[in-house]
């Protein structure tokens, strides 16, 4: 049974507490039926994603139910938050590998629907996402220095789509993808935090006790540039989605 507990002064994240594999049913839930209600006005539903480990039960719950037979799943036009910069496309690391492999492909997405950051054309990032509508659903994982996409600390809030020098901590993580810490890009190219706040809907992700500290500050610290992820409390509807374990209570 999912404990919801709202704050509705925004100084905490409203939380919602859930295991993944139910964190994973739950979000496609709001996924098809957010995408259904856009086919009947004969559009497509837009979802910024990130990468990482913490959405793979999301995307194969996505790909599950889109083989049982949910159409509308199929129905959207993707952002993605974030890509390394100066690797090859193709590149087993690269962001728009991994969604190849964990969604795109599996779920037949034609490749105009879905889009990345391009750090030699910034500004037409932003104008794609005006264009296709803005972002009705943003969905975000968090670093474990509290950056969200590729904004690392010191990420203002007025940010928007840019290349970025990435943190430590961001490329010891990546290490093993690339083969080793000198082999991670030293550079990212993100959407900014005003971007992911002009979503109409955040849900930010977080499973597994290697979580809890930054949860914790997430929830705690003061709003700023410090742990860019405190910037996306101010939003109108946010949802941190923890387990027992990112939730420090087990
Ligand atoms: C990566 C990505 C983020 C992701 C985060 C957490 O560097 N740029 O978009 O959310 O780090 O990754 P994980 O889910 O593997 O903990």
């Amino acid at each position: 049974m999912a404990r919801v507990v709202g704050n509705p002064a925004r100084s905490h994240f409203p939380i919602r507490m859930i295991d993944a594999v139910a964190a994973a049913a739950a979000l496609v839930d709001e996924i098809e039926s957010l995408a259904k209600a856009r086919a009947a006005s004969g559009g497509r539903l837009v979802v910024g994603l990130p990468t990482g480990r913490t959405p793979v039960a999301l995307y194969a719950e996505w790909v599950r139910r889109t083989r049982e037979g949910s159409d509308a799943l199929r129905r959207v036009v993707t952002f993605n938050l974030d890509e390394f910069v100066g690797i090859d496309a193709e590149h087993s690391a690269a962001c728009r590998s991994y969604m190849k492999k964990h969604l795109f492909e599996p779920l037949g997405l034609a490749p105009e629907a879905t889009h990345f950051p391009d750090a030699a054309n910034l500004a037409a990032y932003e104008r794609a996402i005006v264009a296709a509508g803005g972002i009705d659903l943003q969905i975000v994982g968090i670093g474990r220095n509290g950056h969200v996409g590729f904004n690392e600390p010191g990420s203002p809030r007025d940010s928007r789509t840019r290349e970025v020098a990435l943190a430590r901590t961001t490329r010891e993580d990546a290490a093993a993808a690339f083969g080793g810490l000198d082999r991670v890009p030293t550079r990212g190219v993100t959407v900014g935090i005003a971007t992911i706040l002009a979503a109409k809907r955040i849900r930010v992700l977080a499973f597994g006790a290697a979580k809890a500290a930054i949860v914790r500050e997430a929830c705690s610290a003061r709003m700023g540039p410090e742990l860019p992820v405190t910037w996306l409390r101010d939003h109108a509807d946010v949802r941190l989605i923890v387990d027992v374990d990112a939730a420090g209570e087990r």
